[in-house]
């Protein structure tokens, strides 16, 4: 299994997700950029609500900053809504988001290799955008599988290996990093040309697999430097590390400052137990 800085579980749980800052302007560079690609919390909940049957109890696996948890609450009205990830901060930020949206949630801080939760009891998993942290994918969609609820239905969702290469090479060809674009995807794990045979050939069977393709355009070096400062892919001098504003005017120093274009490709699978 390849190994990598979204797959080394102390680097994640101690760093990458220790407060909701790093994810929170990861996701807004990111957000602001895209021009092209439907949006992936409407599409995960739509694919929920059309494949579940039932949707009395519904779990978020690595739920982040709770933007699916609150629109599966909405729109699945479950009697329980589970939000779980390993980030205590994380799962502040969910509780508070549903609060105020009026949704009462169970919160669980847990990892997702070892659910703490019984057997068939969830009728909704959702696992978006977390399962490429797992060095053994395969181990939590068995642990999915085990506590998913007969009729029950799972709907994972990841990203392309070669997603914003465009940006590897850009960053390799300023000197700041030179074998950025040589370093194995952050997606390596879990990706969308691996995720659908990983699910079946653990424990679920896969019903249906859509991709869908994602541009963005970066309005310039302070846009691109916000979303670039939130990866641990690159291996930038010491002083630029997780400073936007500094990279930014590093990267100016060395580029023309254009809208740069990037693209990736999101895979939502919706599977189920045989
Ligand atoms: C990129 S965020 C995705 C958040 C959310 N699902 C979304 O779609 O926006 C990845 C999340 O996975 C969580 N995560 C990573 N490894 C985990 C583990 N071993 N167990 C539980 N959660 C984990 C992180 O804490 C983080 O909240």
């Amino acid at each position: 299994m390849p190994t990598g800085p979204f797959t080394d579980i102390a680097l994640v749980k101690a760093s990458l997700y220790a407060t909701a800052a790093r994810l929170a302007a990861r996701t807004g560079a990111l957000h602001a950029a895209k021009i092209t690609g439907e949006d992936a919390t409407t599409t995960i909940v739509d694919l929920a609500a059309r494949s579940a049957p039932r949707t009395r109890v519904v779990c978020d696996v690595g739920c982040g900053r709770g933007t699916t948890t609150l629109a599966l609450a909405g729109r699945l009205t479950p009697a329980r809504l589970i939000a779980l990830d390993q980030s205590r901060a994380l799962l502040d930020v969910v509780v508070s988001r549903l609060r105020r949206a009026g949704h009462p949630a169970d919160t669980v801080l847990a990892d997702f290799h070892n659910l703490p939760l019984q057997e068939a009891s969830v009728d909704v998993f959702v696992a978006a955008f977390c399962l490429y942290h797992s060095p053994r994918p395969d181990d939590v969609i068995a642990e999915i599988a085990r506590c998913i609820a007969p009729g029950g239905r799972a709907v994972l969702v990841t990203k392309s290996v070669d997603s914003y290469h465009e940006i590897d090479h850009l960053v390799a060809a300023t000197g700041l990093d030179p074998e950025a674009a040589r370093r194995p995807s952050l997606y390596s794990s879990f990706h969308g040309d691996n995720a659908a045979d990983i699910t079946s050939n653990t424990a679920l069977r896969v019903h249906r697999v859509v991709h869908q393709k994602h541009v963005f355009r970066f309005s310039g070096l302070d846009h691109l430097a916000a979303y670039v400062a939130t990866s641990p892919k690159y291996h930038l001098p010491e002083h630029l590390i997780g400073r936007a504003a500094a990279l930014a005017e590093e990267l100016l120093r060395r580029l023309p400052d254009e809208p740069v274009i990037a693209t990736s490709t999101v895979t939502y699978i919706t599977a189920a137990r045989p």
